[in-house]
């Protein structure tokens, strides 16, 4: 167990070691616990998070607010639009100023090319933590809470299973290409086979497989990228299938929009779901496009975990929170 994670930023998910990643874990599971014995857990009494939006949430600024009056502090809830920074506030002035009222600065920012930049300049001006509530290349939170009820779900022991992380259509916008960045770079760490389904069009960022194939030889894990959704299913323990934009192709949204529904038949369903293991979870961050992206056979199912999914952000910003902060 590390100890020693006080004033520490994550921002990509390799920020944190697989030691304190497992940390972070310890410390949710006990939160969890604590909470649902409600015992109180006061570990941030007196502290304020900044939340700063710049996309909109449901899940990510419910459980970080809660997180913090959970643990005795306060959560400001500050949309971006509602600020100076369109009339001049910079990077600068705002992590140099926001770090001497707040104890923790959390950002989401997810326009393509921007929105990582901006969370590594206002770290670099701030003297507290700056938290990755989701940006254009990683959501680090998201894939902490999807490795504990992966872990819940499956075990400690997941060397050997098959996870496929796999594109999926949606119909609703582009969406960022954070959660499957994070996902196959945090995964081979905890011994995850991690099989990679897209179309295409829809690459991921190269220096991020490279960062993913370094961590899959490292722990000696599997890793794999196919453009078959039904071939990627097969013998699947868990299948995380969702939408992402095809952002490396095109930032035109009505292009990708147009390449996008070349691609309709790649659904989470259940046929695809009875090619994994006969115990296999699907898991998708929501919000989902119903019977778009996943059907809701699927996604109201035996095999979704998706509530406790949600749940786990709760339990591991909570606990993110309490180390850093
Ligand atoms: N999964 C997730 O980040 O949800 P929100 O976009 O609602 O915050």
């Amino acid at each position: 167990m590390q100890t020693g994670m006080r004033g520490r930023d994550f921002i990509g998910d390799l920020d944190f070691s697989k030691e304190e990643v497992e940390t972070v874990l310890d410390v949710a599971w006990d939160l969890k616990r604590k909470r649902a014995l409600g015992e109180p857990h006061a570990y941030l009494r007196d502290k304020v998070l900044a939340m700063m939006f710049f996309f909109s949430s449901t899940r990510t600024r419910g459980s970080f607010e809660a997180g913090m009056a959970q643990l005795g502090g306060h959560a400001a809830f500050i949309e971006s639009r509602t600020t100076q920074i369109s009339h001049g506030d910079t990077e600068r002035e705002i992590g140099d100023i926001f770090g001497r009222y707040f104890d923790g600065i959390a950002i989401r920012h997810v326009t393509w090319g921007v929105g990582n930049r901006y969370l590594n300049l206002v770290a670099e001006a701030s003297r507290v933590p700056v938290l990755n509530m989701q940006c254009e290349i990683y959501h680090p939170h998201q894939c902490l809470a999807d490795l504990m009820t992966i872990i819940e779900k499956k075990g400690r022991d997941l060397r050997g299973k098959k996870m496929v992380v796999s594109w999926a259509y949606a119909s609703s916008y582009l969406k960022p290409i954070s959660v499957p960045q994070s996902l196959i770079l945090q995964m081979p760490r905890f011994g995850l086979d991690v099989v990679l389904a897209h179309p295409p069009e829809f690459q991921l960022m190269p220096e991020i497989m490279d960062q993913a194939r370094e961590q899959a030889r490292k722990y000696k894990t599997g890793f794999e990228v196919v453009d078959d959704m039904e071939a990627a299913c097969q013998g699947a323990d868990i299948i995380y299938a969702k939408s992402w934009g095809p952002l490396l192709t095109t930032q035109d949204a009505a292009e990708g929009k147009r390449i996008q529904d070349k691609y309709q038949h790649w659904i989470a369903d259940e046929a695809k779901m009875a090619l994994g293991k006969e115990d296999v979870i699907y898991m998708h961050p929501l919000p989902a496009d119903r019977d778009i992206e996943v059907t809701s056979a699927v996604l109201d199912g035996p095999h979704s975990v998706v509530f406790d999914e949600a749940e786990n952000r709760l339990h591991a910003q909570k606990a993110v929170m309490a180390l850093t902060m």
